[in-house]
């Protein structure tokens, strides 16, 4: 499978020109898989629930979805990317994954610092696309640092985790050398560049989008501040085999008799 990530600086609320940048940073290439990053139509930075609500999208009406859904069947592409999510009176930091007339969404599990108060708490739980032939764990920015969260959905079956983030702290890139390594799976990470300035805040983002194998190597990394599209080919079926060596099976081998509480 081609598999790549798109990495750029999303300006606040201006959400064509947003969609236009990810359509021009993608250009006339190609990848089965194309990774987006976390609130990347709207910007990160809301001020308040109200103005978040003011920007989200209700997927039965979503415009931006029809948009990838078109790019998807042009370029037989899986996209998978960050969005505020209107269902109701709730908004959720949600992710989508579309591939021609399918459509996954997931509602980010766990918020990050102010998101608290900006978004609802999702109910949801994991998701996991089937889609040409490969199980797509999906899973947004702050997710990475709880490993549960990485190894229901490697337990369940996910072997490409489709990773939209937003970070801030400087560790997730480091830390997921680790998830790729215990739950033998790939993980891509799409982030975003530059920095969001409302009111008093500025919250600045650590870029570093990356692709990590199940042996746990970075086989593709942007840099910090590089607005680009990168891809690469990945055999996914190597995340099927839990084995480190011929008796050691990671999954196999966990005990779970001794994990309980
Ligand atoms: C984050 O979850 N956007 C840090």
């Amino acid at each position: 499978m081609e598999v790549g990530f798109v990495q750029f600086s999303p300006k606040f609320g201006e959400k064509k020109e947003n969609i236009d940048r990810v359509i021009e940073l993608i250009g006339k290439e190609r990848a089965d898989l194309i990774i987006l990053p976390e609130l990347f139509t709207t910007g990160y930075l809301f001020l308040n629930k109200n103005e978040a609500k003011k920007y989200a999208e209700s997927v039965k009406d979503s415009q931006m979805i029809n948009t990838f859904r078109n790019i998807s069947e042009k370029k037989n592409a899986v996209i998978v990317g960050g969005f505020a999510e209107r269902d109701g009176d709730k908004v959720y930091n949600s992710q989508f994954a579309i591939y021609r007339n399918q459509l996954a969404i997931y509602r980010k599990a766990h918020l990050f610092y102010k998101e608290k108060s900006i978004f609802d708490q999702s109910e949801a739980k994991y998701v996991i696309f089937n889609v040409k032939g490969a199980k797509l764990g999906l899973m947004v920015c702050f997710d990475w640092m709880f490993p549960e969260m990485m190894r229901t959905l490697a337990l369940n079956g996910a072997e490409i985790i489709c990773h939209s983030a937003n970070l801030v702290m400087p560790y997730c890139q480091k830390a997921m050398v680790t998830r790729a390594l215990e739950n033998r799976v790939y993980i891509i990470t799409a982030n975003r560049t530059g920095s969001n300035k409302r009111g008093k805040e500025e919250i600045r983002f650590t870029g570093k989008s990356q692709i990590v194998s199940p042996n746990g190597d970075i086989i593709l990394s942007a840099n910090k501040t590089e607005e680009v599209f990168l891809k690469i080919d990945i055999d996914e079926t190597l995340a099927r085999d839990k084995h480190i060596n011929e008796i050691n099976d990671l999954f196999k081998d966990r005990r779970t008799d001794l994990y309980k509480l």
